[in-house]
């Protein structure tokens, strides 16, 4: 594959290229070695149009690491506040010799279409409720560090299922690595769609956490939320949120995730968040390492 879109556009193999591609990465750096020659006069564009900390930071942080020359886009402060099209902007990234694009984007799709427009690789970076292929990738990364393996694993994915490009990269990327998943959510904010989805689905929290090996708790996007499907911040948590009790009901071996940034104190109390069971730091910096292996296998192969 060209480009990185959709995490259900990766068969097994692919999957467990990039897993494996990423271990061996993660076994380099960690003697040590800061930085790799391989993406050496290559150029990688961060096109930012949604704000972002960890997987802005965590691609250019894992082009650097290759070698790569990076380039910082975000639509704040760029000719997009004048009307400049998406199509426009990418054309003129390009036109500075982008071998690959990193998008971001409000709209779903936008990957997609960028990937008509441009020569070099599009990566989704987060596409409005669509998909989020890397964060996927690097939360199965996380999984399977602390738990030796995916296949036959049960996964929780727990809150705002409705607005989480995360929840659809996982459970797609999920499923085609074995593992089971279920996704807890208010009938509110569950999509239309999810009967089209390879998953269980559960309204129950208390009644799955007991039977859960990982459970991820998703962020309240407030800010997609229409106010007719929220009960309120009190009642969410009382519900959906996983706090100290809660947190006693999984298996002693269970692990918590979050994608971040966390709402702490609504989907996930401080102390779980904080407790050694958690992988949420682990998360990101595993990220660095999955962008990287991302990066190397689109573009290490033949020079520009
Ligand atoms: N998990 C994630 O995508 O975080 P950012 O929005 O900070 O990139």
């Amino acid at each position: 594959n060209r480009h990185l879109i959709s995490a259900g556009d990766l068969a097994k193999d692919d999957a467990l290229l990039i897993l494996d591609t990423a271990e061996e990465l993660a076994r380099v750096t960690e003697r040590s070695i800061k930085k790799l020659p391989t993406l050496r006069g290559r150029t990688v564009v961060n096109l930012f149009f949604e704000d972002s900390t960890r997987t802005r930071i965590s691609f250019e942080a894992a082009a650097k690491r290759l070698s790569a020359d990076v380039i910082n886009f975000s639509a704040k402060g760029s000719s997009v506040s004048k009307g400049e099209s998406l199509k426009d902007t990418a054309l003129t990234l390009e036109a500075m010799g982008a071998d690959a694009v990193v998008i971001r984007h409000s709209a779903s799709g936008a990957p997609h279409r960028l990937a008509t427009w441009v020569r070099g690789s599009v990566v989704n970076a987060g596409d409005g409720t669509h998909e989020h292929p890397t964060q996927a990738l690097l939360d199965a990364f996380s999984m399977r560090r602390r738990l030796g393996g995916l296949e036959g694993r049960k996964v929780t994915i727990v809150g705002d299922v409705l607005h989480s490009r995360v929840a659809r990269s996982n459970v797609l990327l999920l499923h085609t690595l074995g593992a089971e998943v279920t996704l807890v959510a208010p009938p509110t904010l569950v999509p239309v769609s999810v009967g089209t989805w390879p998953c269980e689905v559960s309204y129950d929290l208390d009644a799955v956490l007991p039977k859960s090996d990982v459970v991820m708790m998703l962020r309240v996007q407030k800010e997609r939320m229409n106010a007719a499907y929220f009960p309120s911040e009190r009642e969410y948590s009382r519900r959906y949120g996983l706090d100290r009790d809660r947190f006693a009901k999984m298996p002693d071996d269970a692990i918590v995730m979050h994608p971040g940034p966390m709402n702490r104190g609504m989907e996930i109390a401080a102390e779980v968040a904080d407790s050694a069971r958690s992988t949420i730091v682990e998360q990101v910096a595993n990220g660095v390492t999955i962008r990287m292996a991302v990066l190397y296998l689109l573009l290490g192969g033949e020079s520009a």
